[in-house]
C-alpha cells in the first residue's frame, strides 16, 4: 500500500517537473537589462540609444504629462507602456513602467531569453519567449495593434500624421549592422 502511494507521489513529482519545464515563466526585466552589454554597442547597432532617442521611450512620460490620471488606466497603458495588466509577479525589480513602450513590448518578456548563450541561438530564444516576425507584413501587423486608430480609445487624439508603415518603420528600425 505504502509502496503504491510512494510511487504515485513520485509520478506526481516527475509530472509536475515535466509541466514546469514545458511552460517556463517569462518575466519582464526592463530596457536596461535587455540592452545588457550587447545592445549598446555600435557594432551591434546601438538598439538602446536608438530606442531612447525614438518615440517609444517617451510613450509613458508623454501620456502622464498629457493626463496624469491616464497612467492609472490600463486601457491607456496597453499602448503607452509595457506589460499593462499582467500579474505583478511577472514584473522583476528592474522593470520600469516609465520605460513606456520598451524592448519587451515588441520582443516579448526577456527574463528567459536574455542570457547570452540563449540569445546566440535563435530557436532557443524563441522557445524562451523571444518574439520574431516572419516578414514585414507581420511586423506591420504588430505595429498596428497600437497604431491602428480602430484600436484606440474613444476620443483619442488624432496623430499629426496618420500611421504609414512604409514611411515610419525606417524611423524606428534598429537592425544589427551587416558584418563587413
Ligand atoms: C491602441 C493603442 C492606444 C490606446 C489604447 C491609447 N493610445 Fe494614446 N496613442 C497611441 C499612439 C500610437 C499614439 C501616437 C500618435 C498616434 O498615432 O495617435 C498615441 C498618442 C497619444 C497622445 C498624444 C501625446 C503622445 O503621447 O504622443 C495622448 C495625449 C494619448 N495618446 C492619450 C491616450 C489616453 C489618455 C489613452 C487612454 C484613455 C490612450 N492614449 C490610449 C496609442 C494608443
Ligand atoms: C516598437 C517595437 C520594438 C521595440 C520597442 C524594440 N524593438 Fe527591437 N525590433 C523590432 C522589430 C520589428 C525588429 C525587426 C525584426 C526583423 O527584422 O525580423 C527589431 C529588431 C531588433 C534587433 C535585431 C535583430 C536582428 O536579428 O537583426 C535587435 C537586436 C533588437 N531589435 C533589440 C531591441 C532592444 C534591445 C530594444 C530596447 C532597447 C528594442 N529592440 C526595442 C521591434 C521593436
Ligand atoms: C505597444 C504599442 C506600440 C507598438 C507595438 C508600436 N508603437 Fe509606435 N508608438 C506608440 C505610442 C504610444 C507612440 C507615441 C509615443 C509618444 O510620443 O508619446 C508611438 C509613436 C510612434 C512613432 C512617432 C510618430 C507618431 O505617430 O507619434 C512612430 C514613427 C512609431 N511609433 C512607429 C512604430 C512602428 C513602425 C511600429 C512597429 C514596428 C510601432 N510604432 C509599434 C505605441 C506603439
Amino acid at each position: 500500500m505504502y509502496k503504491s502511494i510512494l510511487s504515485f507521489l513520485c509520478v506526481l513529482i516527475f509530472a509536475s517537473f515535466a509541466i514546469a519545464q514545458d511552460a517556463p515563466v517569462f518575466k519582464y526585466v526592463g530596457s536596461k537589462k535587455c540592452a545588457g552589454a550587447c545592445h549598446k554597442k555600435e557594432k551591434q547597432g546601438e538598439q538602446l540609444k536608438k530606442w531612447q532617442e525614438g518615440p517609444h521611450s517617451k510613450a509613458y512620460i508623454n501620456l502622464k504629462a498629457a493626463d496624469a490620471e491616464a497612467v492609472n488606466n490600463e486601457a491607456c497603458l496597453k499602448c503607452h507602456a509595457t506589460a499593462a495588466g499582467v500579474e505583478a509577479d511577472l514584473l522583476t525589480k528592474s522593470f520600469k513602467i516609465e520605460d513606456g513602450v520598451q524592448c519587451e513590448a515588441c520582443h516579448g518578456a526577456g527574463s528567459k531569453y536574455k542570457p547570452m548563450k540563449i540569445m546566440k541561438d535563435r530557436a532557443k530564444s524563441v522557445e524562451m519567449g523571444l518574439i520574431v516576425w516572419e516578414d514585414e507584413a507581420a511586423i506591420e501587423k504588430m505595429c498596428l495593434t497600437c497604431h491602428d486608430p480602430a484600436n484606440k480609445t474613444e476620443g483619442h487624439p488624432e496623430p499629426e500624421t496618420p500611421f504609414n508603415f512604409t514611411e515610419m518603420y525606417p524611423t524606428v528600425q534598429h537592425p544589427i549592422p551587416e558584418k563587413k
